[in-house]
């Protein structure tokens, strides 16, 4: 495994007010490393400073203070930006362009040739489910998730060792969603590795390998997704096919017993109550229906960190 993305102490002050005196601290000296392969989340509520340091990566913003690396470069290097793919928040391009054209333009920055840029762009587009009745159409008549799709596109013309995307789903349809989050999936199967920020947590759940959470330009946490929200203890639920006098033979000796549809959900949080429940059900002739884990929720976690 190596690093692809390397922050340091990374701390933003944006100066406003009339006389630039006034200093929002919108970065606070934020260290993170994100290794190779992975599709890693940015996670963060509104204002937490996700746009800020991917703006700052992507040397569209200087920092106050701190470094970063990509790719092992300096992020001032101007050669190790065509490595790389950026898609940014709100991708208004330019208006009277056709997303094939733009496609062509930004295909001609990379120094890519016509014929090669001509396919880029056709399989691109494919990809990102762009309909082919819209590619010779003006980006302003475009609706925000048509617009998105085509800067995801546009952020892949150089296939990109590593690709910044910034809120990738906001604006889609969940059609589109689940178009653009198979998209990025397979981006990790061939090796491109994904920074992406985003508020859409079932879309972190389902793709993210690590995540790190901001709160107001701070870490909050860092970490593979797995751990964080493994550190539940060892909570177990149990759902059984039962009736009232189960309820009553397992009595007080478990955890929390909520009525279902289907049956009884039991939550135990120990070994100890965990065997007593599993007899306690065997001797009152219940079945047992699922065993699973309590993991917190991504929601939870969120929640807690960003309070
Ligand atoms: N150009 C600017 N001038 C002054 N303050 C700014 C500027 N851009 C951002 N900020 C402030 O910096 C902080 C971080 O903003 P940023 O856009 O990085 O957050 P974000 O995490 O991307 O939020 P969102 O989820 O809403 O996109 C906010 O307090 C914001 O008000
Ligand atoms: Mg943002």
């Amino acid at each position: 495994m190596e690093t692809i993305i390397e922050i340091k102490n990374l701390s933003k002050d944006y100066e406003t007010g009339f006389w630039r005196k006034k200093k929002v601290r919108a970065l606070d000296d934020l260290t993170l490393s994100v290794e190779s392969g992975q599709i890693f989340g940015f996670l963060g509520g509104n204002g937490a400073g996700k746009t800020t340091t991917i703006k700052i990566l992507m040397s569209l913003l200087f920092s106050t203070s701190g470094s970063a690396k990509i790719l092992g470069h300096d992020i001032s290097d101007v050669k190790m930006h065509r490595e790389i793919g950026y898609c940014p928040e709100n991708p208004y391009f330019y208006d009277y362009l056709t997303a094939r054209e733009l496609m062509d333009y930004f295909g001609e920055i990379f120094g890519i040739d016509g014929p090669k840029r001509r396919e880029k762009t056709a399989e691109l587009l494919t990809k990102v489910g762009l309909d082919e009745k819209d590619w010779n159409k003006q980006l302003r008549k475009f609706s925000k998730g048509m617009l998105q799709r085509v800067g995801l596109a546009q952020s892949l013309i150089n296939d990109p060792k590593v690709v910044f995307l910034d809120e990738p789903m906001s604006g889609l349809d969940p059609m589109g969603r689940r178009e653009i989050r198979d998209l990025i999936a397979r981006l990790r199967e061939n090796g491109t590795t994904v920074f992406m920020s985003t508020h859409i947590l079932s879309d972190v759940e389902a793709l993210c390998d690590e995540v790190a959470i901001l709160r107001g330009g701070k870490l909050a946490a860092t970490g593979k997704l797995h751990d964080l929200l493994a550190s539940g203890g060892e909570a177990i639920s149990f759902e059984i096919n039962a009736t009232g006098l189960l309820v009553e033979a397992l009595g007080n000796h478990v955890g929390r017993i909520t009525e279902k549809a289907s049956g009884l959900s039991i939550e135990v949080s120990s070994e100890k109550e965990i065997d007593v429940a599993i007899q306690s059900i065997r001797a009152a002739g219940g079945k047992l229906l699922s065993v699973q884990p309590i993991k917190q929720s991504l929601e939870e976690l969120f929640v807690e960190k960003t309070k």
